[in-house]
């Protein structure tokens, strides 16, 4: 099958609405490596309009993920979806964000009241995918808006107009959550979980976090393979009270950082040590590593 060029499509559209969603039109395929069946799962997910729960630390490549699925959904498929501008919609949820920043709300406009969608009504509108990231850290209030789209129902009830709006066949619903950040308190509910599929999200073996490295920072692969390894030796590092451990990301901004000239050893230093923690010993530690490990 030979895919039909897509329209030309804005690279980005920019609001000035909280919570500055992210709108993705992928006109270009995102680069991304998979782990496992994680590709399969989540287009079966999507011909079943489950909604999919993202878990895992930070750096590890849920949000890369999540804009290759889009792309391949919505770009690569020969399919009416192509026709969709903004096939990814992603928002950021903090402590602050509330169900009305996602619904939307009433603004004044010339003496007029005007009903301004937010991003996740855009979404279920257009027949989008919209990715709620740590959705766990935002008001409580959500979790109504989120269960009402997440069943059987498909429905967004936007209180404010009084509508109940039909989720368009085309929209699903994906949420991240690393489990390791959350206090009890901030925990996912079951009622809440369980309406999703969870793909788990790991740091990558070694020789996939070199090809990743390697892919993203142009880095020698000597080098990447050199930077995969110091990752998984800083992973470890836990009984030196390093409570989290290094994503790929940090990696590949070490990476970066060499191709751009800088010598090895100050790279991994402000891209992995500095960046992960404030703690002198730890840092002395993964400063050891890093000594052990470069080439
Ligand atoms: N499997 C992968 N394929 C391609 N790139 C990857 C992969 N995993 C990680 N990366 C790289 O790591 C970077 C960080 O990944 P990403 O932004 O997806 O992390 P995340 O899990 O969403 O983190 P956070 O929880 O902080 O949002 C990406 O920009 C990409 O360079
Ligand atoms: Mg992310």
């Amino acid at each position: 099958m030979n895919p039909t060029t897509p329209p030309a499509l804005p690279t980005s559209v920019t609001t000035s609405a909280p919570p500055s969603p992210r709108y993705s039109s992928l006109s270009d395929q995102p680069w991304y490596l998979p782990m496992g069946d994680e590709v399969e799962v989540f287009e079966a997910a999507y011909s079943a309009r489950l909604p999919v729960l993202l878990k895992g630390p930070t750096g590890c490549g849920k949000t890369r993920f999540v804009e290759y699925m889009a792309w391949r959904l919505f770009r690569q498929a020969d399919t009416p979806r192509r026709s969709l501008e903004v096939p990814l919609v992603t928002v950021a949820c903090h402590e602050d964000l509330t169900a009305t920043d996602l619904v939307g709300r009433y603004l004044l406009s010339n003496d007029a009241t005007v009903w301004r969608d937010g991003p996740l009504t855009g979404a279920v509108r257009s027949g989008a995918i919209c990715y709620l990231d740590e959705v766990v850290e935002a008001r409580k209030d959500t979790t109504v808006v989120i269960h009402a789209l997440t069943d059987h129902r498909r429905v967004l009830p936007i209180d404010k107009t009084g509508e109940l709006l039909d989720a368009h066949p085309d929209f699903l619903l994906v949420v991240s959550y690393n489990p390791g950040y959350q206090s009890a308190l901030k925990d996912m509910k079951p009622s809440t979980r369980q309406r999703f599929v969870a793909l788990d999200f790991d740091y990558p073996p070694p020789a996939q976090e070199a090809a990743i490295i390697a892919h993203e920072s142009g880095a020698e692969p000597a080098i990447a393979q050199a930077l995969a390894a110091i990752g998984l030796k800083v992973r470890h590092l836990h009984e030196h009270g390093l409570d989290d451990g290094v994503g790929t990301r940090a990696l590949v901004h070490a990476g970066k950082l060499i191709q751009g000239g800088i010598d090895s050893r100050r790279a991994c230093d402000v891209a992995i040590a500095r960046a992960l923690t404030e703690d002198a010993d730890v840092r002395r530690a993964i400063t050891d590593v890093c000594d052990v490990l470069l080439p």
